[in-house]
């Protein structure tokens, strides 16, 4: 009992020793018929806190959506790092089907209406959207990171929407008090 309450202790001392947060984000359209972004920024709300706001305006419903989604790490500029692959994002909000996207969707899922099954129209909203380490919950090396999201709406083979988030990660062990 003793030895469980001391492990939990370390874990959140670990847990508030890293810096996880966001550095930079860009979002861009490439038919601006469908797709259209009112809002895509970073605000700095603590030295440890960097929310993420995005608004995009939807046209058409998107009933088809794929995402292509590959991390690079900062060595020299940024370089492919362990994760490329593509995610049917309909098939994934129904089934959860995908680990890593389970992931990635656990980080923001409290923050955005895009909550619900295909198809997608109107605002898309992501809203005070800040990392948490706890529930990222995985050892990740200390660097900087981009997380590319190549989005495809509907059967065309060509992008339509790209959204590109920098973050970084040090667990500065010297905080932990
Ligand atoms: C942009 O999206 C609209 C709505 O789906 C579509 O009709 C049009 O063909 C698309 N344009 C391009 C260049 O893909
Ligand atoms: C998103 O953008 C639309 C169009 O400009 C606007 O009407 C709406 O209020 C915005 N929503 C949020 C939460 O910013
Ligand atoms: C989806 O997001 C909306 C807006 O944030 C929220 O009102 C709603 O409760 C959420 N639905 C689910 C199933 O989480």
């Amino acid at each position: 009992m003793l030895g469980a309450s001391i492990g939990i202790f370390i874990i959140l001392n670990l847990n508030n020793a890293i810096v996880f947060r966001f550095t930079n984000v860009v979002c861009e359209s490439y038919n601006k018929s469908w797709v259209i972004w009112q809002n895509c920024r970073l605000k700095a709300v603590s030295r440890s806190k960097v929310i993420l706001n995005m608004n995009a305006s939807v046209f058409y419903p998107a009933n088809s959506v794929k995402i292509h989604i590959k991390l690079f790490k900062k060595a020299n500029g940024f370089k492919p790092w362990l994760m490329d692959r593509n995610i049917d994002a309909c098939r994934f909000i129904k089934s959860r089907h995908d680990p890593i996207m389970r992931i990635i969707y656990g980080l923001f899922e409290d923050f955005t209406n895009v909550n619900h099954s295909c198809p997608y129209v109107g605002s898309q909203i992501v809203e005070g959207f800040y990392l948490r380490p706890e529930i990222l919950n995985l050892p990740f090396p200390t660097g900087d990171y981009m997380l590319a999201l190549r989005w495809y709406l509907g059967m065309s083979a060509s992008p339509t929407t790209d959204t590109n988030v920098s973050f970084s990660f040090v667990e500065d062990l010297l905080k932990s008090t």
